[in-house]
């Protein structure tokens, strides 16, 4: 055991991607098609009309992929079940061969002593659902919860970790508020009331899952910060704070929906679709909070005009802006670990959850093959490593953060990039399907195996003794 270990024993130490993303075999096995399958054959949807038809493949791989988590030593898998391969209308009895699929998946995993961290919906809702109104109606709460009682009574027994949902502020707000994501609507009220079912399927599905693992929510936490001390950048910032944090966690939490939010969209939406006893149904207890994590916001009150300019989702008269200059990945978000530092020690201040996991974390940049067949990605592992040191930093000042995912395992389908963004810590030739680990694949399962000692000095252990 290193004796300059940095993480405790028992922390999950894994890598996460999602079904859509990654699977492939839209077609197979009585699957239905979701909001993602037709949204990406819409053309204009996806950058150069990529899809996840094939993806990573890993629906006939997944042997494969457990192989090389093993080889690379990591610990957890996070995956995400296709809610379309077990009900591929989206309700009605379970469909044998897609439980079948994700409980092989489960034993590659649990043969090689990796631990599966399950995910029940990762934006793939079945398109059937969508025709029916998708998450602006209220059926589909009701739906998801039903389907999580079938999923949990396959896997149950299996898997430690349950997410019910990923992210639902970027599948109400992209999916049904900016339009950037499936199905593609634009339409506030339809987005706020998205964000209220989303929130009570996680709360029905809560109580739905009977399994004796641990059941949490996955929610992108940001910390937005003004572009000044102006007050107009500081009121767009306090407005695009509540909309992506308090919006999700102050329900979560038993505290209901934001104030000054509930203010903000009184000409949007009465909140009407807020009935009895939903509340309560969404602040039953979690057994963690997961929170994934890739950049903060540096918020304006009026575009700028210079930089990476986006207008925040909701209609909130605020601009994110990366000013020129900043480090960014090719994504374009801003390289800032202290960020994550600054979300965790809120979420423990104000929230006080009992446990923690960053769920998800990781970087895309222009990763290549050398001539050697190796793929050197210096700029990742400096990302992962100053993270875990910023999430050190909060676990030593109390947040009871327990494990930590790196997003991704492969790269991927990257929803409206396509495959232009390579998240992976394996790289993947898309035309052959071969893997190849980056050498942050290789770091990390150092720093796995060395629970954190490797990172030393930078994650704060013993500075280097001249010779
Ligand atoms: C998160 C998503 C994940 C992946 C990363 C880059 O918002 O949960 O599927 O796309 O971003």
């Amino acid at each position: 055991m290193p004796s300059d270990a940095s993480f405790p024993e028992g922390f999950l130490w894994g890598v996460a991607t999602s079904a859509y993303q990654v699977e492939g075999a839209v077609h197979e096995d009585g699957r239905g098609p979701s909001i993602w399958d037709t949204f990406s054959h819409t053309p204009g949807r996806i950058r150069d009309g990529h899809t996840g038809d094939v993806a990573c493949d890993q629906y006939h791989r997944y042997e494969e992929d457990a192989a090389l988590l093993a080889e690379l030593g990591i610990r957890a898998y996070r995956f995400s079940v296709a809610w379309p391969r077990i009900q591929p209308e989206g309700a009605g009895p379970a469909n044998p061969a897609g439980l079948d699929h994700y409980r092989r998946l489960v034993d590659a995993l649990q043969r090689r002593g990796i631990t599966p961290v399950v995910t029940l919906y990762h934006w793939d809702l079945p398109q059937a659902l969508q025709d029916r109104g998708g998450w602006p109606e209220r059926d589909t709460a009701w739906r998801f919860a039903d389907y999580a009682a079938i999923v949990g009574e396959a896997l149950g027994p299996d898997v430690p970790f349950w997410i019910t949902l990923n992210e639902p502020w970027v599948a109400a707000w992209l999916g049904y508020g900016t339009g950037v994501h499936a199905p593609g609507e634009r339409d506030d009220r339809r987005a706020l009331a998205a964000t209220h079912h989303l929130l009570l399927a996680h709360g029905l599905a809560r109580e739905a899952l009977r399994v004796p693992g641990r059941v949490g929510i996955a929610l992108n936490l940001e910390p937005h910060r003004p572009a000044s001390d102006q007050d107009e950048d500081v009121r767009a910032a306090h407005l695009a704070d509540l909309h992506m944090n308090a919006l999700l966690l102050d329900p979560l939490f038993g505290r209901g929906y934001p104030p000054d939010l509930v203010e903000h969209y009184r000409g949007v939406s009465d909140l009407g679709f807020v009935r009895d006893g939903d509340l309560e149904a969404i602040a039953r207890p979690l057994d963690f909070l997961g929170v994934n994590y890739y950049r903060r916001q540096t918020i304006a009150g009026r575009e700028p005009d210079e930089g990476i300019v986006a207008e925040v989702p909701g209609s909130l008269g605020a601009w994110s802006v990366v000013p020129p200059g900043e480090p960014v990945t090719t994504m374009g978000w801003p390289i800032d670990p202290s960020g994550l530092t600054e979300i965790l020690l809120r979420v423990g201040r104000e929230y006080g959850p009992e446990h923690v996991i960053v769920t998800e974390n990781g970087a895309a940049f222009d990763d290549t093959v050398g001539p050697d067949g190796r793929v050197d990605d210096p700029a990742r592992i400096a990302f992962l490593a100053g993270h875990l040191s910023a999430l050190l930093d909060a676990r030593r000042a109390g947040v009871p953060v327990e494990g930590y995912l790196v997003w991704s395992l492969l790269d991927n389908f990257e929803w409206a990039e396509g495959y232009h963004q390579r998240f992976g810590l394996v790289h993947v030739d898309l035309a052959t399907q071969r893997r190849t680990p980056k050498s942050s694949a290789r770091w990390y399962g150092e720093v796995v195996r060395s629970r954190g000692a490797s990172l030393a000095p930078a994650a704060g252990g013993p500075p280097e003794r001249p010779v």
